[in-house]
């Protein structure tokens, strides 16, 4: 691949795995832009909570979809979502919000409605001169960019997972999330085919990105 191509990082796996430590630090390193796409679901739970949809299929939930208006806003490395010129804060990571977020994640029509914002952050980051994406997720490497350069699968022992949580200070809902999320019918959280397993058990954050830059390079050489 020659050095001026734009490139597309897929890194997917389930709840505190290392994605997003993971995807920072090889965004800095790539000049890529980086995309969290969990901040959209979150950020749309919490929009169609505070309008009092129900996280089912319905008229409610199409009209709750049509009334959000995405854009992106970009900081340094890091785009984020605005909805209806709102950016999202911490307040998309509170126990409710961890508590309910799987639960619309699960609903066709949500994922649907974000499928197409996501694909777009590609125009974005040319747009704004990045030399590619690294993009973090759930069906990122299955259902979003299944041709993507690079596609990663992030694992982590159940303890090392819940002490990276403890350590933010966060209260999370790991495991009953990771339940809903492998299986929802429309893009369970599932390893694809072809995509590369990485386990960050015993790995510390510098020898994670240490081994993806090692993959990034062989494909920029
Ligand atoms: O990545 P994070 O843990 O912040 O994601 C929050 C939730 O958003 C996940 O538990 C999952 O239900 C949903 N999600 C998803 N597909 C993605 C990213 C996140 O279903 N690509």
């Amino acid at each position: 691949m020659p050095n001026d191509s734009f490139i597309i990082v897929a890194i997917d796996g389930g709840a505190a795995a290392g994605k997003s430590s993971t995807s920072r630090g090889i965004s800095e390193r790539y000049c890529l832009m980086h995309v969290d796409t969990g901040s959209f679901y979150r950020a749309t739970t919490l929009k169609l909570m505070g309008a009092g949809i129900a996280p089912e299929e319905g008229d409610a939930l199409s009209k709750g979809l049509a009334a959000l208006d995405l854009g992106t806003s970009v900081t340094g490395n890091a785009a984020s979502i605005t909805i209806s010129n709102w950016t999202p804060d911490a307040s998309i990571r509170s126990q409710k919000i961890n508590e309910n977020v799987s639960r619309y994640a699960a609903l066709p029509s949500l994922r649907e409605f974000l499928l197409k914002y996501q694909r777009s952050q590609a125009d974005v980051a040319k747009a704004n001169g990045f030399k590619g994406l690294v993009m973090e997720g759930r069906d990122i490497g299955s259902v979003i960019f299944p041709d993507a350069d690079l596609r990663l699968f992030l694992v982590a022992d159940p303890e090392k997972r819940a002490q990276r949580r403890a350590k933010e200070g966060i209260q999370d809902s790991i495991q009953a999330r990771d339940r809903i999320d492998s299986s929802r019918k429309t893009a369970p959280l599932k390893c694809p085919e072809g995509a590369t397993l990485l386990d960050t058990s015993d790995l510390s954050l510098d020898a994670v990105i240490d081994t993806v830059s090692k993959m990034i390079d062989k494909l920029i050489a």
